[in-house]
């Protein structure tokens, strides 16, 4: 049996990754935590005979210590605790956010292997979250199911045989539209292909979704960004595409549901049944794909242009999108603010170097504070 703890265990990968658990005669589980959602998380501890939970509201934890006999730490840094003291195999990310840093340094500075959703883990930290795995022996195996796509398309290549990676994106609900000053949150939340979270799904729909997971295949993968293509492709049935040395190119295809990288992570390095259609090429009929339209959404260019500044920028960039998406999901900016409360956040803090996590956490908050003054 694989011992495994989930972070985000109440959210849309943590709930389909309790479905392959469920599934599984091989995955233990020894812990879980959310953000607040205490009523979702003590049902699912009970469900799954789990002792020990995280809630990182600490209302929420103390509520959930009154209403259940789980033993329920509190606060971020009660996340961390659950993760450093469970004696586990494996820990899966499954946060949304920059607060999914915490849980991914624990658990790889633990040497814990880690089943990595949470990709603004990497984008805010890229440099040291790597270091550290490597240091510690612990692997970093994707989720996202691009980068899962990618880690099973490079594993038996050579290194020097890669010469370019592909990452495909649906195109979000506005591909072809260039008018997007009306939209509304309920408009950008119909996704066309994927069903997900509300952060990533606003994320998809400006094409900032692409912009995170191109610097996440940087820091996986160790391939320069200008070999790091982002190509569209509205079936979503190529995940990821690899062009090798010799002129051969290898695709990962598969309908879009995400229990089948989550069942990958969670597995690996078997693989385990999911009861997911195997791919008919017929009925899909035709694959499409075109280039992105970086002038209608701004995002993936100001994702580019913040990975080649390096430093504090990708960090600052995240904050900024955390928190214009969540001043657009309220209602308080209108969908092509996004794009520009991003740009003016880079534009007034100035990448600086990272040494420490430390100098992540204050970049993260200097760029909270400077989006929040722009979107105001
Ligand atoms: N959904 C997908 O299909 C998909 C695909 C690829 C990659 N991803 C990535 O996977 C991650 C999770 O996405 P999701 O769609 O599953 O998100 P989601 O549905 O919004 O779930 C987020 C989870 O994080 C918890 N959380 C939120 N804020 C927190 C905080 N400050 N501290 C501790 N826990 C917190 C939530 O707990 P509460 O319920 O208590 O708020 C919930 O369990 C994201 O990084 C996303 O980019 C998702």
């Amino acid at each position: 049996m694989r011992r495994i703890l989930i972070v985000g265990s109440t959210g849309s990968i943590g709930t389909q990754a309790l479905d392959v658990v469920e599934r599984s005669g091989d995955l233990e589980l020894v812990g879980l935590a959310a953000g607040s959602s205490w009523p979702q998380l003590t049902d699912q501890a009970a469900r799954f005979g789990v002792r020990r939970v995280a809630l990182a509201d600490p209302d929420a934890a103390a509520r959930a210590a009154e209403h259940s006999d789980v033993d329920v730490l509190a606060g971020p840094e009660g996340l961390v605790e659950l993760i450093t003291d469970a004696d586990c195999d494996l820990v899966l990310n499954a946060l949304v956010g920059s607060a999914g840093l915490g849980p991914t340094v624990a658990a790889l500075g633990e040497g814990i292997d880690l089943a990595l959703a949470n990709k603004e883990s990497l984008v805010v930290g890229g440099e040291l979250v790597t270091a550290l795995a490597e240091a510690t022996g612990a692997r970093l195996i994707p989720v996202d199911s691009e980068h899962s796509a990618l880690y099973q398309l490079v594993a038996t290549e050579a290194p020097g045989s890669v010469d370019r990676l592909v990452l495909t994106a649906s195109g979000g609900p506005f591909r072809g539209r260039t008018d997007l000053d009306d939209v509304t949150p309920d408009d950008a939340l119909a996704h066309p292909t994927w069903d997900m979270g509300g952060k990533i799904t606003i994320d998809s729909a400006t094409l900032m979704n692409k912009g995170l997971e191109l610097i996440e295949a940087h820091h996986l993968f160790a391939v320069p960004y200008e070999r790091i293509d982002v190509v569209v492709h509205p079936q979503s049935i190529v995940h990821a595409l690899v062009h090798l040395n010799d002129g051969a190119s290898l695709a990962h295809l598969g309908y879009p549901d995400m229990r089948v990288p989550i069942s990958y992570a969670l597995h690996h390095p078997e693989r385990a049944d999911v009861p997911v259609p195997a791919l008919d090429l017929v009925e899909v009929g035709s694959l499409t794909f075109e280039r992105p339209d970086v002038e209608t959404f701004p995002c993936l260019r100001l994702a580019r242009e913040a990975a080649a500044a390096g430093g504090t920028a990708p960090c600052v960039l995240n904050a900024a999108n955390e928190v214009a998406v969540h001043a657009f999901l309220r209602g308080e900016l209108p969908f092509t603010g996004i794009a520009r409360v991003i740009e003016s956040t880079l534009a007034g803090l100035p990448a600086e170097p990272v040494r420490h996590f430390s100098d992540l956490y204050e970049a993260d908050a200097q760029a909270r504070e400077v989006a929040r003054g722009v979107a105001a």
